[in-house]
């Protein structure tokens, strides 16, 4: 679209009049001849920023302009964006003025201008000091931005948060008065040229999320040395970090985090004397944390996560005394946590999960800091009873014992609280009710007795709460329900009625072994995800379980599964060999009970209780023989069947052919499903009832899922309309769950490593049901998990191209295919191969969702389906480790109730890829 050429004349005219006539010159003159003053009005008026003011002689003092004393323009900052509309920006051009004309410029700030070009006329700018474009849409057009190369007065290039691709232009060396470069979140690519030894007078560098690769190599920035702001995170760059680094003693704050860069923290850091904060997260970095690090006494951040790194922490770091923030998780840090950190009187917020700390925590920590995680390391004793103002406390997945200390419970600022996985016994102490700003509570596995307190009731903001797999006793508090999402009390022995739901937001309860009874609460029906089984007393059909001590629950499965896996082994001893047939079937529960039964047939060998009695003969004869017509699918390793047995239940069975069951790789399959399967339980995960090896044939039995895969019910058109937003929010959060519980309560982890929308199954409700686990991989930590290339293309993550490193982030990258396929309706591969461009990123979510059910209009649908977006996005990065993990994910799902801040037709991918609606991963 071309605005007419007459209407610039004409208002050149209008505006060209005013200053003229007082002048007292004649008319004819000013049209040829426009004094450059009044060149600058009328660009001022072209732009179309300034509509509402009137008075263009006035314009000196219009909002963001600056004059000198001849009235000339030297100063434009941030336009008044009430025209960006309409402007011409919008219609994907720059903005329409020839900054030429204005001479004497020396500031210009046009960030969050929404333009889309370089602005035209910049490189005549020669007295210009000041540039910032950031936050626009600028692409890398032939001669920009390397026209910057002529702006050589600069002081200030600010042109991050944009679309400049391409090398960094070797131009800017002409640069060489800029103090401030930031280059930031644009997609430059290549290496560092040399030219920035040429800017010696830079102060604050940022080249932070660009696609930059190659070493850091010392002659770059040995000449930087007034430096004081050196950002390089989120790049490419691989190598040592090297020793050179320290010669920029200027330095106050340095992040190369989120690079692939190797080798150890070379101990010359310690002469960047300083240095307030320092961020190495995420690369591959090894060694030990140099003792030099104690040297940097002005630091107050230090993050070292992710990485590679081991032996303990020097004890120099305890000059480190005006040190706030200290992670050094998902390491390999060994010995104790050091008293002296209790000295440290600024420290707040201590992270040193996932990694091998082992001793006891000492008595002082809890005191000053308020943010701690200790999870998943190797530490024994007890929480100390010396708590302060503690905010967040995760001490889960150690080996801790002991009471949960009162005083716990005066430390009212607690919002997270995770005890989860170790050996704590005694009860939960009263003063838990005065923790009432609480979101999350978890306490599961350990071996806590007595009775929920009824001061729980007071946890007005508890959204989750799992207390699981202890040895609670008595009543569940009647109030308990009132604001919680996340219920998990199962495998306790909680007795009483479960108290009335209606009108609460539960939507995930599981109260499975206890002793509850009475009757089940009406509400019961609006819990998308409830769990009763076992409760003997209970009214209903929940008695199913065998009557065990169920105070057990912990150590049962353990040694249940132990047995399994026995058994296991020793079929695949005796299978090929040996011409017999196995049937093993298990109840539905984690309490399974071996019943050596005498075999009805001669072929079966042993047989797992399961409702009443099951036989291969009796399967056989409900399939008539593995007739084609019960045939529902065929997958990877074998055909699926559907099988009403006499009882009525109808179950589903995947049968490998003799010819695939005598293929090692299909046999390996197999057995590495029931293995993983056998293990694991949870309400989003298919439930296996048993397997049978038999001398004809060999299958899995599992529950049957009425609706089939995803992949299906997206494909046909009918069941695409069935399946609303709040459906496919819920069958995402729901496989989130599962993957969740598989990457961090299941020991060892387990890697799933072919999810699809095939292979997740959807029951007659439409919750989500993961299965296929014949891939799966259970992460021996001890060992490294490579293994061979499998998946499904189209879902597997990029990185197993070039490593074959399993890790949980794997799975969370097909898990970001699966929800953008359930919110686009098909596979997004496309979508996805082109997210790293501009085009695709301007795109407005309204566009991309499914356009065969009609647009989210519910609030909870907008905010669902953003959160979704968002989560998928950011499950998709191409680093794994920028990717959040399942449990962030979960979270995310469990903690999401924000009010709505955003105009839902105007949500960019490119918004949601920033993340600036929401933030994941808060914790
Ligand atoms: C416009 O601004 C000039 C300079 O400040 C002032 O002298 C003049 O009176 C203003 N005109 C109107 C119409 O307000
Ligand atoms: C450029 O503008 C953005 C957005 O207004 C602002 O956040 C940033 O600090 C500015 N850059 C400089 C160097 O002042
Ligand atoms: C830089 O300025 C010179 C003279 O001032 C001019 O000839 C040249 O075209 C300019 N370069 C660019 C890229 O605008
Ligand atoms: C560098 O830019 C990124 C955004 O691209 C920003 O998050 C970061 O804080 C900046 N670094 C510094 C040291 O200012
Ligand atoms: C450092 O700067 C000086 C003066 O600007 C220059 O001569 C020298 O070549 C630069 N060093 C490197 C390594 O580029
Ligand atoms: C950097 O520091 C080292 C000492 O660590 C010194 O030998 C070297 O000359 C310095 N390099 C520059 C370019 O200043
Ligand atoms: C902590 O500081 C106090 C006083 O400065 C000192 O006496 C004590 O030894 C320190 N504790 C440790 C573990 O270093």
């Amino acid at each position: 679209m071309v605005i007419p050429t007459s209407f610039f004349i004409s208002v050149l005219l209008l505006f060209a009049i005013n200053p003229i006539t007082e002048a007292g010159t004649h008319r004819k003159v000013v049209v040829s001849k426009l004094s450059h003053l009044d060149e600058e009005a009328n660009a001022l008026i072209l732009s179309g920023w300034w509509s509402n003011q009137h008075n263009i002689s006035n314009r000196c003092s219009w909002p963001g302009i600056h004059c000198n004393n001849a009235g000339s323009i030297t100063e434009i900052t941030s336009p008044p964006r009430k025209n960006y509309d309409s402007s011409l920006a919008k219609q994907g051009r720059s903005t329409g003025i020839d900054f030429s004309v204005f001479l004497n410029l020396v500031h210009l700030d046009l960030s969050e201008m929404g333009l889309y070009g370089f602005p035209k006329g910049l490189s005549s700018l020669n007295k210009l000091k000041f540039l910032n474009l950031s936050h626009n849409k600028l692409k890398d057009e032939p001669g920009s931005p390397s026209s910057l190369a002529n702006l050589t007065q600069l002081l200030v290039l600010d042109i991050s948060y944009n679309f400049i691709g391409g090398q960094i232009p070797n131009e800017f060396s002409m640069l060489e008065r800029l103090v401030t470069l930031d280059l930031s979140s644009n997609l430059f690519s290549g290496t560092i040229p040399l030219i920035f030894s040429h800017m010696s007078n830079l102060i604050y560098m940022n080249l932070s999320s660009n696609q930059l690769t190659g070493d850091l190599t010392a002659t770059t920035y040995a000449n930087l040395t007034k430096l004081e702001n050196l950002d390089l995170s989120q790049n490419g760059f691989s190598g040592l970090i090297p020793q050179e680094i320290g010669n920029l003693t200027n330095l106050l704050t340095l992040d190369l985090s989120l690079n692939n860069l190797v080798g150890p923290i070379p101990h010359q850091i310690g002469y960047l004397n300083r240095l307030t904060s320092l961020h190495l997260n995420s690369n591959s970095i090894n060694g030990s944390i140099p003792s030099s690090l104690g040297l940097l006494t002005q630091l107050e951040v230090l993050t070292i996560k992710n990485n590679e790194v081991g032996g303990s922490i020097p004890s120099e770091l305890e000059n480190l005394v005006h040190l706030k923030v200290l992670d050094l998780s998902y390491n390999e840090i060994l010995g104790v946590i050091p008293k002296w950190i209790s000295n440290l009187t600024q420290l707040d917020d201590i992270r040193l999960s996932g990694n091998q700390i082992c001793g006891y925590i000492p008595s002082t920590i809890l005191v000053h800091i308020s943010h701690v995680d200790l999870s998943t390391n190797k530490l024994i004793g007890s929480i100390p009873f010396q708590i302060g103002n503690l905010s967040y406390l995760d001490v889960s997945y150690n080996n801790l014992a002991g009471p949960i200390p009162e005083q716990i419970g005066y430390s009212n600022r607690l919002t997270f609280l995770h005890l989860d996985s170790n050996c704590f016994t005694g009860s939960i102490p009263s003063s838990i009710g005065l923790l009432t700003e609480m979101i999350m509570l978890t306490m599961g596995h350990n071996k806590i007795n007595g009775s929920i307190p009824i001061e729980i009731d007071h946890l007005l903001h508890l959204g989750a709460l799992d207390l699981s797999t202890n040895r609670l006793s008595g009543v569940i508090p009647s109030g308990l329900f009132v604001h919680l999402t996340f219920v998990d009390l199962s495998t306790n022995n909680l007795s009483g009625s479960i108290p009335s739901l209606i009108g609460k937001s539960v939507n995930h309860l599981d109260l499975s072994y206890n002793n509850l009874s009475g009757n089940i609460p009406e509400g019961i029906d609006s819990v998308q995800f409830y769990n009763l089984e076992c409760n003997p007393f209970l009214n209903g059909d929940y008695h199913n379980c065998q009557s065990e001590n169920l105070n057990n629950g912990h150590d049962k499965s353990l040694s249940t599964l132990g047995l399994v896996l026995i058994i296991v082994a020793s079929i695949l001893v005796s299978f090929g060999s040996i011409g017999i047939g196995i049937c093993v079937l298990f109840a539905r529960h984690r309490s399974r009970r071996l019943k050596s039964k005498a075999a009805k047939h001669g072929d079966l060998f042993s047989i797992w209780e399961y409702d009443g009695k099951i036989a291969f003969e009796d399967i056989v004869e409900a399939t008539e023989d593995f007739d084609i017509r019960y045939c529902i699918g065929t997958g990877a390793y074998g055909s699926v069947y559907k099988a009403e047995l006499p009882s009525g239940k109808t179950i589903a069975l995947k049968k490998l052919h003799k010819t695939e069951s005598e293929n090692p790789s299909f046999y390996k399959s197999f057995c590495k499903e029931v293995e993983v399967l056998t293990e694991i339980r949870h309400r989003n995960i298919i439930r296996l009832y048993g397997y049978c090896l038999h001398n004809r044939c060999m299958f899995l039995v599992y529950e049957y899922l009425e609706r089939g895969s995803l992949f299906c019910n997206l494909a046909n058109e009918i069941e695409a309309q069935e399946l609303n937003w709040s459906k496919r929010v819920n069958i995402i959060k729901g496989t989130s769950y599962a993957l969740a519980y598989m990457h961090h309560h299941c020991t060892p982890p387990i890697v799933h490593r072919d999810i699809t929308t095939s292979n997740i199954l959807l029951n007659s409700e439409l919750d989500a049901c993961v299965s296929d686990f014949g891939t799966a991989r259970l992460l021996d930590t001890d060992s490294s998990n490579l293994t061979i290339l499998v998946g499904t293309y189209g879902y597997v993550a990029p990185e197993l191209a070039y490593t074959i490193n399993v890790t949980t982030k794997c799975d969370v990258y097909s898990f970001g295919v699966v929800a953008l396929e359930t919110m686009m309706g098909h596979h997004p591969g496309e979508f996805i191969s082109r997210l790293s461009k501009p085009s695709t990123q301007n795109l407005m979510v309204k566009d991309v969702l499914d356009s065969r059910i009609p647009l989210p209009i519910l609030e909870k649908d907008l905010q669902d389906v953003v959160l979704v977006m968002t989560l998928a996005l950011a499950c998709l990065s191409s680093d794994p480790k920028s990717r959040p993990s399942m449990e962030d994910v979960a979270n995310d799902f469990l903690a999401s109730n924000s009010p709505i801040h955003f105009s839902f037709s105007d949500v960019s991918i490119y918004q949601l890829m920033n993340q600036e609606i929401y933030v994941i991963g808060k914790n």
